[in-house]
């Protein structure tokens, strides 16, 4: 998502709904080589701390580390289980191109990969990003039908003018999720599983505050874009986030938004369910280094 406006044409030599060939045949050995590293460093720390069902995802794929998935052969799996396909964008499309993707089970990924050098960090979200993070989830039936929502919900926040409030959603969810399983919390946000050093801070760090999910409250809680988050919302379950959201009409919970303040993003709430307060030091030290 970003803030382009929606008048925008796709660039030179894509489609009129914004795809591009992957252009598998063109990555280089380098390219291939960086998959592998950032591939082999999840797999060595996410057994135990990613969900089941993103495990799973990640075995029914066979996105195994030899390199960039070619969307062909990975969309022939995923489409077998779920209807879903991937589609190749450029970096950044406008958000209801976005939303109209999703909501014909379509998901956009960028097909560059980040340089060996930004292992670690990258703003703009790459292939590793977008397939390692995102695509796994997308084999389990119910997160499947919560995307495809998402986009039909997506489009009608635009027309509304509540895309800042529905972006909180998508933010704490699909990006930034936690999950409560008998085991302990488990990962299934994209943007944690593709970053060594997130999975192990949402999960271990003693600085951010989980908090059980709730739809009003997460809509009104900004986010980080440029470092860990300073909260993490935990869902019971997919098919609560599932019926949370597909079974709450969007529109009134909007109107009672446009007249609410916004949460501080490391404030606690007298309705919050607290899992773990966090001591906000890791933010703190940030600030004032
Ligand atoms: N039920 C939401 C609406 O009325 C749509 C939605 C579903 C949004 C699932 C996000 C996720 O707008
Ligand atoms: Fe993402």
């Amino acid at each position: 998502m970003d803030l382009l406006d929606t008048t925008h044409r796709p660039p030179e030599g894509a489609n009129p709904d914004w795809t591009i060939p992957q252009g598998f045949e063109s990555y280089s050995k380098a390219e291939h080589d960086v998959w592998i590293a950032l591939y082999d460093r999840q797999a060595t720390i996410l057994p135990g701390r990613a969900c089941d069902a993103f495990l799973q995802g990640l075995h029914a794929l066979d996105l195994h580390g030899e390199g960039i998935p070619d969307f062909e052969r990975l969309n022939r799996r995923l489409c077998a289980l779920t209807s879903w396909r991937i589609v190749a964008v450029p970096s950044l499309v406008p958000d209801d191109v976005f939303f109209d993707h999703l909501a014909n089970r379509r998901f956009p990924a960028a097909n560059f990969i980040r340089r060996a050098d930004q292992l670690d960090y990258l703003q703009e979200p790459d292939i590793f990003h977008d397939v390692f993070g995102h695509v796994p989830l997308l084999t389990d039936p119910v997160f499947a039908d919560y995307m495809q929502a998402y986009g039909q919900g997506g489009l009608r926040a635009l027309k509304l003018g509540r895309l800042h409030n529905l972006a909180r959603l998508y933010w704490y969810t699909v990006e930034f999720g936690l999950l409560e399983t008998p085991a302990g919390l488990r990962i299934y946000g994209a943007g944690i599983v593709s970053s060594r050093s997130e999975s192990i801070f949402a999960l271990e760090s003693a600085s951010p505050h989980r908090i059980r999910f709730n739809l009003e409250r997460v809509m009104r809680t900004p986010y980080r874009i440029d470092d860990f988050q300073q909260i993490y919302f935990v869902i019971p379950s997919l098919q609560d986030l599932l019926d949370a959201t597909i079974k709450t009409d969007f529109g009134p919970l909007y109107a009672q938004l446009a007249g609410q303040a916004d949460i501080a993003i490391s404030g606690i709430e007298p309705g919050d369910v607290v899992l773990s307060r966090g001591s906000q030091a890791y933010a703190k030290g940030r600030v004032t280094q």
